[in-house]
């Protein structure tokens, strides 16, 4: 049945001449409309425009579909979570206590936790466990309103574990109504029997892992933690111009703890994204602008690591396209409510309302390559819809820490209500 969503008091429809992932003033664009509702045919959207156009264009559909009434409730594009660790094994709340005593990230890694642990909880998970509990986490991305989650492997470090993960984020696309992106990360972590060989592992990762991850198209993007005391920056553009030759589009975890030359690397080797770049240099920053690369920034895991925020205000202004993503993972951001990241990264990365919005929509996308899909509300892109309970967008991080998700349409079905 066609579906007619009616009467919103805003939909922010995201739509723009501009080409390419938003910048600049172009990220504070929202496009909204207060006069009009949006008729959606089969899973796309039809039309969007006042209620008597829509009736002349298609009165048959309009005499056949369901309608929603939106009054006093905004319309906007479903969110985009870009940047997930989504398929894990386990929890680490017992590393939060060691942390809030003042051990850090890395030190609790190098002693075996962090990844490691998750690491090993993953193996020992059966594949049938991990999509049972991967599918919870996504109905709860659902009620979030988030329609698109990229989800990255890395808890396997070896080929069975990690072929694992992918094979689940692939079934769970068969299952779920979230759309799923997928991205390989062997590189997450060196393996504890590979200190001091890295080099082995990076060439395991080049020549066992890539060749498999293509040959079973299992990923779109490739991705490498590159990471003092993880990969070093050649190690890291070896694997990403690796996975280049099969058709993988880099991605980067690039300058989170420490300043690597991250931001520099990922323009260097046409990244798509760098991600986290909580201290990236003033050079990486302008390497990035120049190269188009798009800054995924993460402001859970800031706050979640009581480490500095990235500094989203001044890349937004020296002309990086900018997302904001949760980084939802067991170790430095287990949340999955991008409306909260959207909260921090206006409160602690300087950016306005409307760029948040932006963030989190169409440049999210741009950041999976689903920027013809999805992303904004216009014709012929793919009827993934919230309505929230607000009457206007600005209450969206004013009431924060707030879940303002009053339904969600995916592929154009009611999926919460
Ligand atoms: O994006 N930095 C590396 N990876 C994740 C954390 C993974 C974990 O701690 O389990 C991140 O922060
Ligand atoms: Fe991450």
């Amino acid at each position: 049945m066609p579906l007619l969503i009616r009467n919103a008091n805003e939909v922010i429809t995201l739509a723009s001449e501009v080409e390419g992932p938003r910048m600049r003033e172009a990220m504070g664009e929202l496009a909204v409309q207060t006069n009009v509702d949006v008729l959606i045919e089969g899973d796309v959207i039809k039309m969007v425009a006042p209620f008597e156009e829509i009736q002349a264009a298609f009165p048959q559909l309009v005499e056949r579909a369901e309608v929603i009434d939106a009054t006093g409730k905004i319309m906007m594009p479903g969110l985009v979570d870009c940047h997930t660790h989504l398929v894990h094994g386990g929890t680490r709340e017992h590393e939060l206590n060691m942390r809030l005593n003042g051990k850090s990230y890395m030190e609790i890694m190098n002693a075996g936790g962090g990844i490691h642990y998750t690491t090993t909880k993953t193996k020992e998970s059966s594949a049938e466990h991990l999509f049972a509990k991967t599918y919870e986490h996504l109905n709860d991305f659902l009620l979030h309103g988030i329609t698109t989650v990229e989800a990255k492997s890395g808890y396997g470090l070896d080929w069975a574990t990690e072929k694992k993960q992918l094979e689940v984020v692939k079934l769970l696309q068969e299952h779920h109504a979230v759309d799923l992106v997928s991205t390989f990360m062997g590189a997450h972590a060196v393996p504890k029997e590979y200190k001091g060989n890295e080099d082995a592992f990076v060439d395991l990762v080049i020549n066992e892992m890539l060749p498999q991850v293509a040959a079973e198209n299992l990923a779109e993007f490739n991705d490498v933690f590159c990471e003092k005391g993880v990969f070093t920056p050649a190690q890291s553009e070896k694997i990403l111009e690796a996975g280049k030759k099969y058709g993988l589009i880099p991605k980067i975890h690039a300058d989170e703890i420490e300043p690597y030359e991250g931001a520099e690397l990922a323009a260097k080797v046409g990244a798509i994204s760098a991600e986290h770049l909580l201290v990236a240099s003033d050079e990486g920053i302008d390497a990035m602008a120049k190269s188009g690369t798009i800054a995924v920034l993460l402001p859970g895991t800031a706050f979640f690591l009581k480490a500095p925020y990235a500094r989203g205000r001044l890349m937004v202004d020296r002309g990086v396209p900018v997302a904001i993503s949760t980084d939802f993972n067991p170790g430095s951001s287990p949340t999955i409510s991008l409306p909260f990241i959207q909260n921090l990264a206006c409160m602690n990365m300087g950016m306005t309302m409307e760029e948040v919005l932006c963030a989190t929509t169409i440049n999210a996308a741009y950041a999976i390559n689903r920027q013809d899909s999805i992303g904004t509300i216009e014709v012929g892109k793919k009827a993934d819809l919230l309505l929230l309970n607000v009457p206007n967008f600005k209450q969206l991080q004013y009431f924060y820490g707030m879940n303002h998700t009053n339904t969600v349409v995916k592929n154009g079905k009611v999926v919460v209500k």
